[in-house]
């Protein structure tokens, strides 16, 4: 089955065609058009200025994607068997780019419409790749064995889906089947790396700009991270599944005011600032995913990109959950596409959850179920 889909829910015009069959999502083509060069005199994203450019950018995005897996647009109507676009959460005008577009295209082409749930994408980009493996233990920076992949990822499956917006354990028994084990009481995880990063000066997008700067301590530098002082790990003991992240950032506040030198330490508060927010989303999905006897444990969204993230969970699952399973995203899924809203499409496809151009609403606040 062929999907074309369609993403613009932030500050990505996206647009990938998916091909799925049984357990598996091929991408044929995955085109993102990003507006972060745009949005960075600001610090953040304007979402009048983003709807701007998905309306200037969404058609030679679409073009593209469809040129790049081999369609041409006059063939797009026949090769075709839905065209999936994201229904939200996310920015109201921005959304609505992407779903006007969508049901234009629906309505021109004759083709049923799949509304896609922007979290429910960053979760099934785990659908993409072979990158399951059941992991020995290892240090930072642990690579996947490709010996040890396997296609098939067995529920339930507890999975830690962290971004910009949202940051949430979801527990998983089937496909498509969603329950909100933990979410976080302020501000998600990619916003406290947002908020940190600006009180580092290391400008916008927060989260690679605070990880470049941890990763440029070199090993005879070490000694630097402890001349800064420990940060908090907010609610890490606590007895439910829930996260709360302003704490720290109003720690590293205060932290950084009364430190004179905070400017030549740089690297090793956003170090310590990192390692809070990882301890804490670590230690949370270890715990939710023994409580639920998990199968596989998933990384999922934006922040899913930060390398030590990646590792230092791999290792987690391998030493405290030995029979479980472990996946993350290709690098290239983790930051918003549209692969990951073809991916979590197909599935919906699967169960025949049709829309058409008539019936298709968006929803800035649309709940994951
Ligand atoms: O999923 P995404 O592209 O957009 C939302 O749905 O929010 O996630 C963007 C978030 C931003 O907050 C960004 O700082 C964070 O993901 N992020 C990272 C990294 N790359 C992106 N956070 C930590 N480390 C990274 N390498
Ligand atoms: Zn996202």
């Amino acid at each position: 089955m062929l999907i074309l889909a369609i993403e613009s829910s932030c500050d990505e015009t996206a647009a990938s065609v998916i091909e799925g069959r049984a357990e598996r999502v091929q991408i044929l083509s995955n085109v993102i058009s990003s507006q972060i060069e745009i949005h960075k005199k600001y610090g953040g994203v304007i979402p009048e200025v983003a709807a701007r450019e998905h309306v200037r950018n969404i058609i030679p995005v679409i073009n593209e994607a469809l040129l790049q897996a081999g369609i041409k647009p006059g063939e797009a109507s026949k090769r075709l068997s839905a065209i999936a676009v994201t229904a939200g959460p996310g920015l109201m005008t921005a959304l609505s780019v992407g779903a006007q577009t969508a049901k234009s295209l629906s309505c021109a082409w004759k083709l049923p419409l799949i509304a896609t749930n922007h979290i429910a994408g960053h979760i099934y980009a785990n659908w993409i790749t072979k990158s399951i493996s059941n992991l020995p233990a290892g240090g930072h920076g642990f690579q996947f064995p490709i010996s040890k992949q396997i296609t098939k990822i067995q529920f339930p499956i507890v999975i830690l889906t962290v971004s910009g917006g949202h940051n949430m354990l979801v527990l998983m028994k089937d496909h498509l089947d969603y329950e909100i084990i933990g979410d976080t009481l302020d501000d998600a995880a990619g916003e406290a790396f947002d908020k940190g990063a600006k009180m580092l000066e290391l400008g916008y997008p927060g989260g690679p700009a605070v990880a470049a700067s941890a990763a440029s301590i070199t090993d005879d530098q070490l000694s630097i991270t402890n001349s800064v002082s420990k940060l908090p790990r907010p609610m890490i003991s606590s007895a439910n599944f829930n996260f709360s992240f302003s704490g720290l950032k109003t720690a590293l506040l205060y932290a950084l005011k009364k430190d004179k030198s905070w400017r030549k330490k740089i690297p090793a508060y956003a170090a310590e600032y990192q390692q809070a927010i990882i301890d804490t989303l670590i230690a949370k999905t270890i715990k939710a995913a023994k409580k639920y006897s998990a199968k596989t444990v998933l990384l999922a969204g934006g922040v899913s990109a930060n390398k030590e993230l990646r590792s230092q969970l791999a290792q987690a699952v391998s030493e405290k959950l030995p029979q479980a399973l472990f996946g993350l995203p290709d690098l290239k899924y983790t930051t918003d596409n549209a692969a990951m809203i073809g991916a979590a499409a197909y599935f919906l496809a699967r169960e025949k959850h049709w829309d058409s151009w008539r019936s298709l609403k968006i929803n800035p606040n649309l709940d994951l179920k």
